[in-house]
């Protein structure tokens, strides 16, 4: 009986954890998909883009430093290359004006959460 209140609030501490950041917000997700992210972009391979797991890797996820997001969603928006020549051979990532900084931080967080 112990046991099986413990593998409960296990559950419910993961759905509320999982819930509460920004990977399982559908809203982010959605937001890209009508976007063009996922044009260049999947979650766990390389395509022109880098992978959003490497990304949220290389920044240390949802740790990153609040700067770091801030520089992330400034590269959304203004597009740019160099940072990932290794996986996309100097390709860039091409710039988002009509994403506003809230949006493209959004974004940023939900990378972050992958
Ligand atoms: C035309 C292809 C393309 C599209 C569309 C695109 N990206 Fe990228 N993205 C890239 C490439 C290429 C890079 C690697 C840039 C570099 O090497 O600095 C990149 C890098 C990134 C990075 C990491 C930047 C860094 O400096 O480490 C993030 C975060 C990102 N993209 C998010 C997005 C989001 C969010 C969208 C949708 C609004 C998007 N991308 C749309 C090609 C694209």
């Amino acid at each position: 009986m112990k046991m099986r209140i413990v593998v409960l609030s296990a559950v419910v501490g993961l759905t509320f954890a999982v819930g509460a950041s920004a990977a399982g917000n559908p809203a982010v997700r959605d937001m890209m998909g009508n976007s063009d992210c996922f044009a260049c972009h999947a979650v766990d391979h390389a395509g022109v883009g880098p992978s959003f797991k490497d990304v949220a890797a290389r920044y240390h996820g949802a740790a990153a430093p609040t700067a770091t997001v801030a520089k992330l969603a400034e590269k959304v928006i203004n597009g740019g290359n160099g940072s990932w020549n290794a996986q996309t051979g100097g390709m860039a990532m091409t710039p988002h004006p009509q994403l506003s900084k809230a949006q493209a931080t959004q974004m940023v967080q939900w990378v972050l959460a992958q």
